[in-house]
């Protein structure tokens, strides 16, 4: 049996793209009631893409201060001037929804004593916000920040914090991610991984393909059942 299970944090335990979708419901700003989804869609990809172009240029900045870089370039690009959408949009961000299945599969780990933890591109600052904010923290063994190693996913180093927490070989862990590339990245580190597909997407064509592809996260409790029949 695994040691621990370690969990992606942003599109796989919370939902990126909440932020955008229930200020767009509040109804406080009718420019977004259309366009939120390609809000959603264009912040998420330049927030990744600036993590690996800083990664490679060696500029390593807080994934918080990536994360409003890319809000400026997606709400430019997309005309939406608003200041005071932009705070908000950052506020929803720092307290972003969990998925609706992260809860039960917690309890699922407790019960059969295996330790949760996350390890993301999140600085800690903004992971304790979040987690703190979906009520998760106290139910997670750590939150492992890239923060230590100056560098993202998917370089080695941050998959590697992972196993000198636990004291275990890379074998010994389970990682679970919705982003296929970072499966992949995880499993070329040596985790046993799943890929937590919520949108249906094709598999990435990167090396080490995930160990197991899901819908959802309510595969890892049935994961761990077949395991230990
Ligand atoms: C993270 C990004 C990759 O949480 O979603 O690490």
């Amino acid at each position: 049996m695994y040691k621990a299970v370690l969990f992606d944090a942003y599109g796989t335990l919370l939902d990126v793209d909440s932020a955008a979708a229930n200020l767009a419901a509040s109804g406080a700003y009718p420019s977004l009631g259309e366009v939120w989804p390609d809000l959603a869609a264009l912040w998420r990809s330049r927030q990744l893409n600036y993590s690996w172009l800083r990664s490679l240029s060696g500029t390593y900045q807080p994934f918080w201060e990536i994360t409003k870089d890319a809000l400026d370039f997606a709400m430019e690009t997309l005309g939406l001037d608003d200041q005071s959408m932009r705070n908000d949009l950052l506020s929803l961000y720092e307290k972003l929804d969990a998925y609706d299945e992260v809860s039960v599969m917690l309890d699922a780990l407790e019960k059969v004593g295996i330790p949760a933890a996350v390890l993301s591109n999140g600085n800690k600052e903004m992971l304790e916000k979040a987690f703190s904010a979906a009520g998760l923290l106290s139910r997670l063994s750590a939150l492992l920040s890239v923060e230590d190693v100056g560098v993202f996913k998917p370089a080695p180093e941050v998959y590697e914090l992972g196993s000198t927490y636990f004291d275990a070989k890379p074998s010994d862990i389970l990682f679970v991610s919705s982003n296929g590339w970072d499966a992949a990245a995880a499993g070329l580190f040596g985790f046993h991984t799943i890929w937590a597909n919520r949108s249906g997407a094709a598999v990435e064509r990167l090396p080490n393909p995930p160990d197991h592809i899901a819908f959802d996260l309510t595969y890892v409790e049935s994961h761990l059942s077949e395991l230990s029949r």
